[in-house]
């Protein structure tokens, strides 16, 4: 961590750190879906060195050990690298900040981030420390969700927030919550940080998440996520409750027998350094 981060960055750390315990349980069965796509579309090999930024409790470095490569996870949350350690004691995580990674220039072959990206104050910057400690040749990988348009899940919070919400709260300014969505503008952010853009692939995938009721989502949201949870939590108990109706009533629709089957959408984003 740089010596004082900006507010956006002290928030989302103070974030993590406070929901780190819950992350496991309540997130991991949606985000880890995305890892065999991300492996995959990566072109991650037997005895290739990658790190695994924004590893939170250390999932994707585990998919890299199994596809026979060396990971190393990092993330700025003391407490997430404390998870990832107890968990996968046999791996190697350190704790650091991805916009100014420890890592000496062309250290490895692949640069992985699952979801953690836009919870960077400076993605760009993130993207331009990928680019860095990866070697010529190297990948870089990323998943980012999808836009409500394309997004079932995202579109019900979304829309809840929209319709009810009080969104001039006094957060600390963060990226746009769907940046990297437009191919496009992509292209250009990942050019702007030296990558080759024509080797660029900008897929969209659709898991389905299970979910117990139609209050889960909400409740994940509010106690276990970081930036939807300091906007809820800064709503009258009036908005918050439409919000919490709102969101309830649009995941109804997905009900399948005790269930509810939510479609949830990402795009997995793979460039290669010249
Ligand atoms: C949504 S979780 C993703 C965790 C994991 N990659 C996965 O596949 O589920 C986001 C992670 O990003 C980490 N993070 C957020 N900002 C960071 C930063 N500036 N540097 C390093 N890690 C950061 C958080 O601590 C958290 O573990």
């Amino acid at each position: 961590m740089e010596q004082v981060p900006d507010k956006f960055t002290q928030f989302e750390h103070e974030g993590w750190e406070r929901v780190a315990h819950k992350y496991d349980s309540v997130w991991s069965s949606l985000t880890r879906q995305f890892i065999p796509y991300l492996i995959n579309a990566a072109e991650v090999n037997a005895g290739m060195s990658v790190l695994d930024v924004a590893c939170g409790p250390g999932y994707v470095s585990d998919a890299v050990r199994k596809a026979g490569a060396i990971p190393r996870g990092i993330d700025f949350s003391e407490k997430m690298i404390a998870i990832a350690k107890t968990t996968f004691p046999d791996l190697s995580f350190v704790q650091g900040d991805a916009q100014n990674l420890p890592f000496e220039d062309a250290s490895f072959n692949r640069v992985l981030i699952n979801f953690g990206l836009l919870h960077l104050a400076h993605p760009e910057q993130g993207c331009a420390e990928a680019y860095r400690v990866l070697k010529s040749g190297g990948r870089f990988g990323f998943t980012v969700w999808a836009g409500p348009e394309k997004n079932p899940g995202a579109k019900i919070v979304n829309d809840a927030i929209e319709a009810h919400g009080d969104l001039d709260v006094g957060l600390p300014e963060g990226p746009p919550h769907y940046l990297y969505g437009d191919r496009q503008e992509c292209q250009q952010v990942l050019e702007q940080a030296g990558f080759d853009g024509n080797s660029m692939n900008h897929n969209m995938r659709t898991v389905e998440w299970r979910l117990p009721s139609a209050s889960y989502f909400f409740q994940a949201e509010r106690d276990a996520g970081v930036r939807t949870a300091g906007l809820l939590s800064r709503q009258s108990p009036e908005r918050l409750d439409a919000i919490r109706v709102a969101i309830e009533n649009g995941i109804g629709r997905y009900a399948r027998g005790s269930e509810i089957v939510l479609p949830m959408a990402a795009r997995v984003v793979v460039v290669s350094k010249p």
